[in-house]
């Protein structure tokens, strides 16, 4: 899959992604990022690329130009209008089925803002997606840039190994991942809970199962509403949520 991202500061996403599983993943030919620097298209002599706003306000806005021509640039070498992702924290917010979604793209353009955003009117002729990564402001797109490449490109076939793929369920019922335990079997006066030595399989994925819910319960009850449980489940959770 291919990245094109469209930035002021090409170093900073390229350092953040090419290391561990992603910087692996492109050194196999799974992944192709690319930092496109929009200030190498500005016509401007000085190499500008911001101006004030109209009608007033504070701090300076992105000029469409240079924009444009960055995004011409990748359009016209692919052949075609990838889909377009500008990170804003006006989109909508980002989630793991999206990510899933995206992974199917071949090529993916991400437009990163700086300063007070950008001029409307190359927006409305590049964008095709509006994503924000929560609700709160960053000083530029390119942290929400890298956090949807590393979580788009997990989710394309052979970037992680069969190892890695455990936690790709994670999320994707609107569940949490279940508590996990390592060596030893007893830490600073902790047991790992029995069942998981067991050696009953049937029995281990029946109290993760439930510990999954539990958590959500507890840490994302926004969550749960969308996730798939029977009727004996909803029931269990009310009898636990009222005896805590
Ligand atoms: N740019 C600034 N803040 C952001 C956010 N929360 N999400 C996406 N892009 C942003």
């Amino acid at each position: 899959m291919n990245f094109y991202i469209l930035t002021l500061f090409p170093d900073m996403v390229m350092q953040g992604l090419n290391t561990s599983i992603i910087g692996r993943a492109s050194e196999k030919g799974l992944l192709h990022i690319e930092a496109i620097n929009i200030r190498d298209y500005t016509k401007d002599k000085h190499k500008k690329v911001d101006d004030y706003p109209y009608g007033g306000g504070a701090g300076m806005l992105m000029q469409a130009q240079p924009v444009y021509d960055a995004w011409k640039s990748v359009v016209d070498r692919v052949g075609y209008q990838p889909r377009c992702v500008y990170l804003t924290p006006q989109g909508s917010v980002f989630h793991q089925t999206q990510a899933k979604s995206l992974a199917q793209e071949k090529d993916l353009i991400l437009l990163c803002g700086h300063y007070e955003g950008i001029d409307e009117r190359v927006l409305e002729e590049i964008v095709t997606d509006y994503v924000s990564i929560g609700d709160y402001v960053l000083t530029g797109g390119e942290l929400p840039a890298m956090v949807l490449v590393d979580a788009i490109s997990r989710m394309v076939p052979g970037v992680l190994t069969n190892d890695e793929s455990g936690c790709t369920e994670s999320l994707e019922g609107n569940l949490l991942e279940y508590p996990q335990y390592s060596r030893p079997e007893e830490w600073n006066g902790k047991k790992v809970p029995a069942i998981l030595l067991s050696g009953d399989h049937a029995k281990v994925d029946a109290w993760r199962r439930q510990q999954s819910i539990l958590r959500t319960a507890e840490r994302r009850p926004d969550l749960l509403e969308k996730a798939q449980l029977t009727e004996k489940e909803r029931i269990q959770i009310q009898k636990n949520l009222q005896e805590n």
